[in-house]
């Protein structure tokens, strides 16, 4: 249900497709301020078509629209016409919906029977879990979990860097410089510690480089001794990489990484041969894309592949494992050009699915406006992070509610929330300079802001004794007007979150209704003994049940108490 649009259809209709519907869609405005309706239709567009002054167009208009239920009235003035929804029946008709839906407020099913994979996270195995690969992680999460509202089905993959030539330089730095011990202790930060020094060490002596890629080549040809170093560091990995999902709340269906082509590669190349589209360049085996893009390169000179071959392997084991509608790759704006590649190779392989694939990139986090490095050693660990923002949310619980039962997860769920948040609040393309102190503040456009709004709401509904019924509650509250009109919108910008791919869209809507629910609060006092206050009551169930279910679809928990 999309007011929006009945009023386009209804001018539509009158105007007797004059215009067409986008081209009305587009020129429909906010009116600047509430007592001047919920839209304004200008008409001077259409004033020059038919030479009569706006003014008279919009009288006319008025005269013959027909206005859709729930529309109250119609208005002119300056050229405009204006036109009012009914607010008291609109407003019984949300609360009502609402409390009937619960948490499905908002569910649809365009997605029904039709998968959708969603490649996410995805981080290499030895190295640390990066702020980098949250944004991956949080965006891919949120998008799983919206699509699986829209009624897809989804299979969220984590494509492990399990595999390539930095396992060869890693063997090299454990054999030289490494102790098990310390490994297994702390497997990330020493084999990290690894990595770094055999590129310290590659800068003076040459040969290093030559060795690494000598035991990658033995790694991918079966060696004993290289395979069980590299399963052994991909376990360790692993177990580390599970708390960092643990504590995010975030599961997988598939940890299927680059390793698990390695049997699937050969069919690949067979396909690329069978269809002319191999070609040797210097030695290697490359595929030309199109005119505007480098060829995309298949197999190097020694013979070893590549991360294009694999994930050219992984989308053909998806679509068969699968039968995907779509398939999502959340991976950051700088592997454009890879995707571009993969998809136009796809294509010219006559894969007719290729039109489902779609990369979803986002931006960098910038330390200083620069990218952090992982070979110097200039990363920001995502744990950590999130351990301090947690040990913050527990301070400010100590301070503000010392009593509260089950403290410890609450302050995990905010100081996650607080995270995840500051993360997904911004449009996903643009590049986050990192500030610790910015994702950790609780007040203003925040996570625990939002938070904070529901625990408020849910106390209201406790003090209240709010239960529910199956009688018909009637809303006839003009200052709840504006939380009104933004609890309709949530099933549209779900739509649009969705379509853009882009969670950002959900966490603005989430500040947008706790910002106006907080001036509801702050100016009726919903408790009070009022004929009203049941239905008053009810508005603030629907708050509360539309900014839990917001934030479950970032990712974010929502504690009743805090
Ligand atoms: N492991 C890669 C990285 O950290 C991301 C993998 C993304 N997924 C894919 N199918 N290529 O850069």
């Amino acid at each position: 249900m999309n007011y929006k649009n009945m009023f386009v259809e209804a001018l539509f209709i009158q105007l007797q497709g004059t215009l067409e519907k986008t081209v009305l869609e587009n020129m429909i405005e906010k009116p600047k301020y509430e007592n001047m309706g919920d839209w304004a239709f200008p008409c001077f567009e259409l004033a020059k078509v038919y030479r009569e002054s706006p003014q008279t167009i919009a009288d006319k208009l008025k005269q013959n629209l027909e206005l859709p239920a729930l529309f109250e009235k119609a208005e002119t003035v300056g050229g405009y016409l204006n036109v009012f929804l009914h607010k008291s029946d609109v407003s019984t008709y949300i609360i009502n919906k609402i409390l009937s839906e619960k948490s499905n407020y908002g569910s649809s099913n365009t997605g029904h029977n039709k998968v959708i994979t969603i490649d996410f996270s995805s981080p290499n195995i030895a190295k640390p879990f990066s702020m980098g690969h949250l944004r991956s992680t949080v965006i891919g999460n949120a998008l799983a979990n919206i699509a699986e509202k829209s009624g897809y089905t989804t299979v969220k993959i984590n494509h492990l860097g399990d595999w390539g030539t930095q396992f060869g330089k890693l063997i090299v730095a454990y054999k030289k410089w490494g102790d098990e011990k310390k490994v297994k202790e702390k497997p990330i930060k020493e084999l990290l510690k690894l990595y770094i020094q055999f590129h310290e060490e590659a800068e003076q002596y040459e040969d290093l480089n030559n060795e690494g890629r000598e035991w990658f080549k033995k790694l991918e040809e079966g060696n004993e001794e290289a395979l069980s170093l590299w399963q052994w560091f991909r376990e360790e990995s692993l177990k580390e990489f599970a708390k960092v999902y643990d504590l995010l709340g975030v599961k997988f269906d598939s940890y299927n990484g680059e390793a698990f082509y390695n049997d699937k590669m050969d069919h690949v190349i067979q396909l690329l041969e069978e269809k002319n589209l191999l070609q040797v360049s210097e030695g290697a085996r490359i595929v030309e894309v199109s005119n505007d893009m480098p060829p995309c390169l298949i197999k190097k000179k020694d013979g070893t592949t590549l991360y294009a071959t694999r994930d050219l392997a992984a989308a053909i084991y998806r679509q068969d494992t699968y039968q995907f509608a779509k398939a999502l790759y959340v991976v950051g704006h700088e592997q454009s050009l890879h995707f571009k590649q993969l998809f136009s190779v796809l294509e010219k392989m006559g894969c007719t699915w290729h039109k489902g694939l779609a990369h979803v990139p986002f931006g960098m986090i910038l330390k200083d406006g620069k990218k952090m490095s992982t070979r110097k050693g200039k990363v920001v660990l995502l744990e950590e992070v999130l351990q301090d923002a947690i040990k913050l949310a527990e301070k400010n619980i100590s301070e503000k509610n010392p009593t509260l039962a089950g403290k410890d997860e609450v302050a995990r769920q905010i100081g996650t929330g607080a995270v995840i948040f500051h993360d997904l609040k911004n449009y996903r393309l643009n590049d986050i300079e990192f500030s610790l102190e910015d994702m950790l503040r609780f007040e203003g456009e925040t996570g625990p802001y939002v938070q904070y709004t529901h625990a408020r709401a849910s106390s209201i509904l406790r003090k209240g004794n709010f239960q529910q019924t199956d009688e018909v509650m009637q809303l006839d509250d003009d200052q709840a007007w504006t939380i009104i009109t933004t609890l309709v919108e949530f099933p549209n910008v779900l739509k649009r979150a969705l379509n853009d791919y882009d969670p950002s869209q959900i966490a603005k809507y989430t500040l947008d209704l706790a910002k106006s629910f907080n001036k509801y609060y702050g100016s009726v006092r919903i408790l009070e003994e009022h004929e009203q206050k049941q239905a008053r009551l009810a508005l603030v169930y629907s708050v509360q049940t539309v900014l839990q279910e917001a934030l479950r679809l970032l990712g974010i928990q929502a504690p009743d108490e805090m």
